[in-house]
């Protein structure tokens, strides 16, 4: 549950609708689910498998698993691409801290459409206040991390989880009576792939390594606290189903209300902030519904970026060799985070810069290299499922990453 918890964040409720929207919906769909069959699914097995088998993460696992020191490259990019990737989702999560707080305080109470896209803008472009709610989240996070990822994440997630999940079929049935709504649901459903380009599926894949939680190593930390009785490709496929069925509903929300209340899907990054609050408007018990959902997003939020700073906390205690301790540790983590998101704060390219770089190229090299490690190093296994597995991670998964990147450089056609 808590690495349901890492994997269930900003990526499927934020990232996924406005992405999915700006490339032709239906069949950046099936692009997606097709990436998290053949690609998603083994690279989490093989994350969990990696931190279950050395009991390490990130940084001392493969040197635990191989006795040498030819894969530490491996390491040091995890810990390079949870830094540069946490700069700019805290600030994301600061843009639902903001909406939690304008929630509580019932300001955006008779928005209409227009003001509520404005009203986006004017709150980004607020700099002191989005200082505010985005290093808010780094403190909350750090708190957890001192006491440790232990039971308390887990329980955290069990319970509120399955609540999201509930409150997210209930409005995706609201959403589903307005008028209009079908065309969203056509839009999100009705595949036409004549709006697919190479660019596209590089973004799927990237969505599916941002939706899942992979290529940084954050999976190889939970994987080194999983129980030696619990089956690692059981709790990746529950991983994988509930992850999607979240992105899935958050994309059955968002594009009927999109159309419903005639707005364009390639919106951008903004889609959601301005449609959630236009639905909330919408349904009865408005005001507790928007206070609650968002909570619940930023809890989300949250179970998220305590998955990655724990890459570079797990990292730098294990590096030192334990001389910084989990508590000195959080503390350098903490003040080499907060520069980095002041920089995404500040800097529209910059967050750009670090969400395409991590996406599109860190993630896809990091799993890559995970893939390969695991293939060509772990013994076979003797039953059919173990094979299939391994002949995945030695050669489909590698060649697919490497197909797909090369074909949106341009580089093959
Ligand atoms: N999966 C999370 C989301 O969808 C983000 C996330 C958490 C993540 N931990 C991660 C992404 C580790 C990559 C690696 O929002």
């Amino acid at each position: 549950m808590a690495a349901a918890g890492s994997a269930v964040g900003l990526g499927n409720i934020w990232k996924f609708p406005y992405i999915a929207g700006e490339n032709g919906g239906a069949a950046f769909l099936v692009v997606y689910l097709i990436c998290v069959l053949l690609l998603g699914l083994p690279l989490v097995m093989t994350e969990f498998l990696i931190g279950k088998h050395s009991g390490k993460s990130a940084y001392g696992a493969f040197k635990e698993l191989k006795g040498t020191n030819r894969w530490q490259w491996l390491s040091w990019m995890c810990m390079l691409t949870a830094m540069l990737f946490i700069g700019f989702y805290f600030v994301v999560t600061g843009w639902c801290f903001n909406y939690l707080f304008e929630a509580l305080t019932n300001v955006l109470h008779g928005a209409e459409m227009d003001s509520l896209s404005t009203h986006f803008t004017q709150v980004i472009s607020n700099k002191p206040r989005m200082i505010l709610f985005s290093l808010f989240p780094v403190l909350l996070t750090a708190t957890v991390l001192w006491f440790g990822v232990n039971k308390g994440i887990e329980k955290l997630s069990k319970v509120l989880m399955p609540l999201l999940l509930v409150m997210m079929v209930l409005m995706a049935v609201r959403v589903l009576m307005l008028k209009d709504s079908a065309i969203g649901m056509q839009f999100f459903f009705q595949a036409d792939f004549s709006k697919l380009n190479p660019q596209a599926v590089m973004k799927a894949m990237g969505q599916c390594f941002f939706s899942l939680s992979i290529g940084m190593g954050a999976l190889i930390t939970y994987g080194a606290y999983m129980p030696k009785n619990q089956s690692v490709s059981k709790t990746s496929m529950q991983v994988v189903i509930l992850d999607t069925l979240v992105a899935i509903l958050a994309g059955m929300i968002i594009f009927p209300a999109v159309f419903a209340f005639g707005m364009d899907p390639a919106e951008g990054p903004e889609l959601v902030f301005v449609i959630l609050p236009a639905i909330f408007e919408q349904m009865s018990f408005s005001y507790i519904f928007g206070v609650l959902f968002f909570s619940l997003l930023c809890i989300a939020a949250i179970t998220s970026t305590i998955s990655i700073m724990e890459v570079s906390v797990a990292f730098v205690n294990e590096a030192t060799g334990g001389r910084l301790n989990r508590h000195k540790s959080v503390l350098l983590v903490s003040a080499a985070v907060i520069p980095l998101v002041l920089a995404c704060v500040f800097s529209n390219s910059v967050f750009d810069v670090f969400d395409t770089l991590t996406s599109c190229v860190l993630m896809p090299l990091g799993a890559l290299g995970m893939a390969l490690f695991v293939g060509w190093n772990l013994p076979n296994y003797n039953h059919f499922a173990g094979k299939v597995f391994i002949f995945s991670v030695r050669w489909i998964v590698p060649i697919a990453i490497l197909v797909i990147f090369l074909n949106s450089v341009g580089i093959i056609q």
